[in-house]
């Protein structure tokens, strides 16, 4: 089945055609198209992300991306613009009126294509930014008659290691997951697909954030994950003077939490202290921080590892497009072995509409009902455990 995925939910407006196939145990994709526009030129002048902003983006990108993507799957077929009654669609998308003026300039001018199903990130995320994909995908799914599936954003970085996936067999569980992003660090056990437990999780912030903080003590530029890895690797290449250890915080805490707003005042405490950093100090701060953070995680994770018997470790997640933190893992995974690890390739490591489809599937393929528009909610804090 063709399944149209939809993600809204930080700063990434992301659509993707996957087909699907196979059964819930061994699922098969293929990706038809994809797209994932980066607001990050938008939101770099605030050092962060703007919700306000970022709704604004996803409503001007969703209509213009949607037609190049079906252009790009070939799906875009042109007919003539026939005179309809679009009142059901303003209704569903009264809260989004220029998204509304879009659809009413594009869509009656195009083929319905053959789409299956609707998947949609209902969240976690930024609420305003969830609720435009949501109104859309309710939209297109009422003009179509195509159902929809919310979708679990995190739910979509664990299963985002199936797309690409080229063993034959399937998984073998229990499998455990560890997801890190700008908003979320967890680690998740999961029985079987779509039976979770959520081990433990950030009390504070989440490790992309913790980056995206320290990158902007140290005077780099929004996002600061990609930045201060590559000072850390200048600092690691150049054999530049070690800085002084930083804390290494729950690290040996019996529990599955983590923090990381200690480390991050941990930084900016030692900037102030130095008041002028040279730029190997900075670098080499750098390189401290991202191995504090390393050994925390692998730390952490290790001992889940050895806890639960488990046989597949996946990592998902933004902050996993970070090589120094994918070598941690393959090391890890080596002293563990037989542990299979599952890292998704770097494109769909970051948000993207790709996992999305993909998750819902495996939904769909174990009898998952589709959501009537009045029962999608937009939910910031949506839980892997309770759907
Ligand atoms: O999963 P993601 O794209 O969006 C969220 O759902 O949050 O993750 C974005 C986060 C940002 O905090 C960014 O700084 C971080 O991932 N990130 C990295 C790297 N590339 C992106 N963190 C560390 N090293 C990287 N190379
Ligand atoms: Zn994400």
């Amino acid at each position: 089945m063709l399944i149209l995925g939809i993600e809204t939910s930080c700063d990434e407006t992301a659509l993707s055609l996957l087909e699907c196939d196979g059964n819930s145990e061994n699922p098969t994709y293929t990706v038809r198209a994809e797209i994932v526009r980066s607001q990050i030129d938008i939101h770099r002048v605030y050092g962060g992300v703007f919700p306000a902003m970022a709704k604004r983006a996803h409503a001007q990108n969703l209509i213009p991306l949607f037609e190049e993507l079906l252009r790009r799957a070939t799906f875009y077929l042109e007919k003539p613009h026939a005179e309809e009654d679009l009142s059901p669609i303003e209704t569903l998308l009264s809260r989004e009126p220029g998204l509304f003026n879009a659809f009413k300039k594009t869509l009656p001018g195009i083929q319905k294509p053959p789409i299956d199903a609707i998947a949609v990130t209902a969240g976690p995320g930024l609420e305003p930014a969830l609720w435009v994909g949501i109104n859309f995908a309710n939209a297109l799914g009422a003009y179509w008659n195509i159902p929809v599936y919310p979708t679990n954003h995190m739910e979509g970085h664990l299963l985002s290691v199936l797309v690409h996936k080229t063993q034959k067999e399937p998984i073998s569980f229990p499998a455990l997951a560890l997801l890190i992003s700008g908003g979320h660090t967890e680690l998740v056990l999961a029985k079987q697909w779509l039976s979770y437990t959520v081990l433990g999780e950030t009390r504070d912030d989440a490790v992309g954030e913790a980056y995206d903080k320290v990158a902007r003590i140290l005077g780099l530029p929004y996002p600061g994950g990609p930045e201060i890895a590559a000072l850390a690797t200048e600092a690691e290449n150049n054999n530049y003077p070690a800085a002084t250890p930083l804390p290494r915080p729950m690290r040996d805490t019996a529990d599955f939490d983590f923090s990381f707003s200690g480390l991050k005042t941990a930084v900016l405490y030692r900037v102030r202290k130095m008041q002028t950093l040279s730029p190997e100090e900075r670098a080499s701060l750098a390189r401290e921080f991202q191995d504090a953070v390393i050994d925390v995680l692998t730390t952490k994770t290790a001992r889940a590892l050895t806890m639960h018997n488990v046989h597949t470790l996946i990592i998902g997640g933004g902050v996993i497009a970070n090589v120094k933190i994918r070598n941690a893992f393959e090391k890890l995974a080596h002293t563990h072995r037989p542990l299979s690890l599952l890292i998704p390739d770097l494109s769909l490591s970051t948000d993207n509409a790709t996992m999305i489809a993909a998750a819902a599937y495996l939904h769909i393929r174990t009898g998952a009902k589709h959501a009537h528009p009045e029962h999608i909610v937009a939910d910031g804090t949506l839980s892997l455990e309770h759907r």
